[in-house]
């Protein structure tokens, strides 16, 4: 497993990634061309010379907020998930963060699951969030450690 920050070439595949996992946001090539130019932190893991998974964060005020991540589904539950949101949490340490925030569909329970293990918690509930289809978003939430 090969971890790295997030580079244009990688663009494509992170899209490959993104079509194969309705549960996130669904960004363009050039929301994560933005990202590769260093305007959002973001991260890739490679599995055998191939892309399989990203995670994408930015520092809000005093929090980091993690905003776009997705493991290819075929190499889901094998740690990626957990060594892209290590990295993450390792840059709001170093950026003084005192917490990480992100949203979640209220009907993804593996990312909640993951999430929850991890010890984040739901601090809250935005109804009607999301499009395609409409849903709740919940709002989760950890100190940084
Ligand atoms: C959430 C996600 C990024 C986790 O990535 P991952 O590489 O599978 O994560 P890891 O392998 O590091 O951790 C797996 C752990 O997460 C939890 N988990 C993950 N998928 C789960 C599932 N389907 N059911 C129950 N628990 C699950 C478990 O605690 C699991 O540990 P276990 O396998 O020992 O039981 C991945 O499931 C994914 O890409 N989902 C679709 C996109 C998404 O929901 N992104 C998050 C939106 S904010």
């Amino acid at each position: 497993m090969n971890a790295r920050p997030i580079e244009s070439r990688d663009v494509e595949p992170m899209l490959e990634i993104q079509s194969a996992s309705p549960e996130v946001a669904q960004w363009t090539a050039w929301d994560y061309q933005r990202v590769a130019h260093g305007e959002m932190a973001g991260w890739v893991v490679e599995e055998n010379g191939e892309l399989a998974g990203f995670l994408v964060a930015r520092r809000v005020a005093n929090d980091i907020e993690i905003l776009n991540f997705a493991v290819r589904p075929e190499t889901r539950r094998c740690g990626i998930g957990g060594t892209l949101l290590r990295l993450a949490m390792e840059w709001g340490t170093q950026q003084g963060a005192e917490k990480a925030l992100l949203e979640v569909r209220a009907s993804n329970f593996a990312a909640l699951q993951f999430y929850e293990r991890r010890g984040f918690q739901v601090v809250g509930r935005r109804p009607r969030y999301y499009v395609s289809p409409i849903e709740d978003a919940l709002l989760l939430s950890t100190d940084m450690r």
